[in-house]
C-alpha cells in the first residue's frame, strides 16, 4: 500500500516516470569537469569507516558505490519506486547498501542512526513546508556531531545563464526585446515560476533555491555551522559554450550543516 499523501504521491509517480530518461533530462553535477565540493568531501573520507550514511533521494544511485566504499552501512532512500529499481541494479554485489521506499518527510525508521546524510537535488519539494519537515527529519536522523551534505538547484544560476544569453543576443545585434525573448526561450523560462522559485517539467515540480535561503532554512531546522559553496556545472550541458569561454559556468548550490 502506498501511504504517501496525494501531492507527494503524484510527485513520486512523476519522478518514477522520468527515471528512464533521467540522464538525458537533468544536469549532472558528478561529471569529471564539474567542480563539486560534495564529491571532494566524500572522496577525502577514509575507506570503510565504521559509520552509517544515508543517500536521501538517491535516485538511480550514482553516489551509492562511493558511499558503500567509504561507510559501513549505506541507507538509500527514495519515494520513486522506479528510481530505486535502477539504484538496486547499480548496487548488485554491494552488500552494505539497504534500500528504503520512503518519503524524506517521514524518516522515523532512521532517527538517531546516521553519522552523515547526503541529499543531492532531492530537497526540492514544491511545498516549502515539506522541505522544512524533511530538514527536521534529517536532523533527527543524525547523531550528535553528525553532518548533512547537500546540493540544491540554484535559482540564481538560472538568472545568471539568462544574463549571458541576453548579452549574447545583443552582441549579435538583436534589439533588447528580441534578445530577452531569445534568452527566455533558450533558458526554458516556460517551465519556471520565478516569483516562487518553482520549476515544472513533465509533471515534476521542483523548488529551486536562492543562496540566502540555505542558511535560513537549515538554521530553522536546527543545523549549525552552515556552509554554502558553488557546484560549478560542466559547460557541456549548455549550448553555445564556445561563446562563453572565460566565463564561470552556471551552478548548483552545495551546503553543509552540523547537528550539535
Ligand atoms: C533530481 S533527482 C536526484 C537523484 C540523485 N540524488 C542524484 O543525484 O542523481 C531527485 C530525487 O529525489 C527523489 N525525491 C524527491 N522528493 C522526494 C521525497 N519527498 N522523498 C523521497 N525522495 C524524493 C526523487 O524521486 C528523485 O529520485
Amino acid at each position: 500500500m502506498n501511504r504517501l499523501p496525494a501531492e507527494p504521491r503524484d510527485q513520486a509517480a512523476a519522478w518514477s516516470a522520468i527515471a528512464a530518461d533521467y540522464e538525458r533530462e537533468f544536469v549532472d553535477p558528478y561529471r569529471a569537469d564539474a567542480i563539486n565540493p560534495l564529491l571532494d568531501r566524500l572522496r577525502a573520507l577514509p575507506d570503510h569507516a565504521q559509520a552509517a550514511v544515508a543517500d536521501l533521494g538517491c535516485g538511480k544511485g550514482p553516489l551509492l558505490p562511493l558511499l558503500a566504499q567509504k561507510f559501513a552501512v549505506v541507507h538509500a532512500v527514495d519515494f520513486a519506486e522506479e528510481m530505486l529499481r535502477h539504484a538496486r541494479q547499480r548496487c548488485v554485489g554491494l552488500g552494505n547498501v539497504r534500500f528504503h521506499h520512503a518519503s524524506l518527510t517521514d524518516l522515523g525508521f532512521l532517527h538517531g542512526q546516521l553519522d552523515l546524510a547526503v541529499a543531492v537535488n532531492s530537497l526540492v519539494m514544491p511545498d516549502v513546508r515539506d522541505i522544512e519537515t524533511a530538514l527536521i527529519q534529517i536532523r533527527r536522523c543524525l547523531k550528535p556531531g553528525g553532518t548533512l551534505l547537500g546540493i540544491v538547484p540554484a535559482m540564481d544560476g538560472v538568472h545568471y545563464w539568462t544574463m549571458l544569453l541576453v548579452d549574447r543576443a545583443l552582441r549579435r545585434g538583436m534589439p533588447l526585446e528580441a534578445a530577452q525573448k531569445n534568452a527566455a526561450h533558450l533558458a526554458e523560462h516556460q517551465y519556471f515560476d520565478f516569483a516562487f522559485s518553482r520549476f515544472r517539467f513533465r509533471g515534476i515540480e521542483q523548488h529551486f533555491w536562492h543562496p540566502f535561503e540555505i542558511p535560513y532554512r537549515l538554521r530553522r531546522a536546527g543545523f549549525r555551522d552552515v556552509r554554502v559553496d558553488k557546484v560549478l556545472l560542466s559547460w557541456e550541458h549548455f549550448r553555445w559554450r564556445e561563446e562563453f569561454v572565460g566565463q564561470e559556468p552556471p551552478w548548483d548550490w552545495f551546503f553543509a550543516g552540523r547537528v550539535e
